[in-house]
């Protein structure tokens, strides 16, 4: 189909912080192309669905969604699929979903201007390379937005082949962006009104470089370094592998103030045969370990982490391991999945696959677990001070919602105070997913 020079874009984005990043990037580079913002994909002509890969349901959604892009009149507008399926699937794509017009990878989508003048003509545009110079070099600066909390993609791709896992091959090799490019972007961001920066990176604390001096460096030395900057309160840092938790970093959970309080450090599983099926390279006890150090170093630390239950395998006496290994770390939050087989990779081929009655009981049993830590994490905040990160207006007039130190959310009622603001406040109440608080006043 041809289409005429898109003037309205809607980016949609699906699946993990670096994802949304990504589409924060791809609407920005739309923006310096001269397009506007759409509020939706409805009035948009041109539709980017940044997808995500990681799980069949998350991987199929964009199926349904591409079918929904059609409009009444039968016209629809021009579609880019973005994101990890585009990366994993390329071309099937466009067999399975024949009005896709653009099919653009995560690292290649620095050429979308390219592949949109491709697709006026007709013509379908394909690109899924994974090129050895950075799209990050070829991206417009960041646009100056009055954000209180931003993401920054500091590392991308990962080399630790977990059997289950698809990212290894949709987002490549581990790759760490130069210091002075993230120092650079942190600036622009803090100029722009940012107060709290999120690292990102599928193993965010694998980041090496070299600082302006040349010296070696790991991601607590960038930490270090951007704490030094004037008017940036809060940095914080996900996803991270346990076996790339340095000494240094643990060291600077004690002693960096901006650094918050949070950890999220997934382990998957609670028997070390599951463990290693899994390719994680980690066991329950060298896990354990970690979150005591980091605990010694900073006490009040909340912890997070990810879980997949039902591998190929997993008996129900591993299955009470990973309960046993909640219990003996008591989370503040945690993710939790039924495994899914993802195309190409090695546990799809594993014998022991699990039923989904199986699955779905293991799950249920875990998150109330979870969610009974998680309410007593929040319950144990109630009557203590803390600053909150204003982000958002809440659903009632006057409510303002904000980030606590340890990443709750936090409802700020009649508060004199506005979006953007660092407030200090009492917390009142506790429900399981987010806390209700009384400014005391406004901080720095
Ligand atoms: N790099 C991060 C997270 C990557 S994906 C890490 O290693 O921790 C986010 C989470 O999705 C994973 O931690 C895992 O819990 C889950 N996940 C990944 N592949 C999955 C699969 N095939 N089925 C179910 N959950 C999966
Ligand atoms: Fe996937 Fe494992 Fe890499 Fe995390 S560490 S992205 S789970 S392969
Ligand atoms: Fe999904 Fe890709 Fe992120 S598969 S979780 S969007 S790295």
């Amino acid at each position: 189909m041809n289409h005429s020079s898109p003037k309205k874009y809607h980016v949609k984005s699906f699946g993990c912080q670096m994802n949304v990043y990504d589409g924060e990037r791809m609407a920005e580079m739309m923006a310096a192309q001269g397009l506007s913002a759409a509020d939706s994909a409805d009035d948009a002509d041109l539709v980017i669905l940044n997808t995500c890969h990681i799980r069949e349901k998350a991987a199929e959604k964009v199926y349904s969604d591409i079918g929904r892009l059609k409009r009444e009149d039968g016209s629809r507008p021009m579609i880019a699929v973005a994101g990890c399926v585009a990366q994993a699937e390329g071309g099937e794509i466009a067999r399975r979903a024949p009005t896709v017009d653009i099919v653009v990878g995560p690292q290649a989508y620095h050429r979308l201007p390219e592949l949109v003048e491709q697709a006026k003509g007709g013509k379908r545009a394909l690109d899924t390379d994974m090129p050895a110079i950075s799209k990050f070099d070829h991206l417009p600066a960041r646009a100056k937005q009055a954000r209180p909390g931003a993401f920054l993609t500091v590392q991308e791709g990962c080399d630790k082949f977990c059997t289950y896992c698809v990212v290894p091959y949709t987002r490549g090799a581990e790759i760490s962006r130069p210091w002075g490019d993230i120092v650079r972007e942190a600036h622009a961001l803090v100029e722009g009104g940012t107060r709290e920066i999120t690292l990102l990176g599928q193993n965010v604390n694998a980041w090496t470089g070299d600082d302006e001096a040349g010296r070696g460096q790991g991601l607590d030395g960038l930490i270090r370094a951007l704490a030094k900057i004037d008017g940036l309160e809060r940095i914080r840092y996900t996803t991270s592998h346990p076996n790339d938790m340095s000494d240094g970093l643990i060291a600077a959970h004690g002693e960096v103030d901006k650094l918050m309080p949070f950890l999220h450090l997934p382990v998957q599983a609670g028997s070390d045969r599951v463990l290693k099926a899994m390719n994680r390279s980690h066991t329950v006890e060298s896990y354990l370990k970690l979150i005591e150090r980091v605990r010694a170093v900073r006490p009040d630390i909340a912890i997070s982490g990810d879980f997949i239950v039902g591998f190929p395998g997993e008996s129900d006496a591993e299955f009470e391991e990973t309960l046993g290994l909640v219990r003996d770390v008591d989370y503040a939050m945690a993710y939790s999945f039924k495994y899914s087989p993802r195309p190409g990779t090695p546990a799809a081929d594993m014998d022991g696959q699990i039923s989904a009655n199986v699955m779905d009981e293991r799950l249920q049993r875990l998150q109330n677990l979870l969610n009974e830590q998680q309410a007593r994490f929040n319950a144990a905040t109630v009557g203590r001070q803390c600053a909150v990160l204003l982000e958002r207006t809440g659903k009632l007039p006057g409510q303002l919602i904000g980030k606590s130190p340890w990443l709750q959310s936090v409802i700020v009622n009649d508060s004199a105070a506005a979006i953007g603001d660092l407030v200090h406040v009492e917390i009142a109440s506790a429900g399981p997913n987010s806390l209700i608080a009384n400014l005391i006043r406004k901080a720095a």
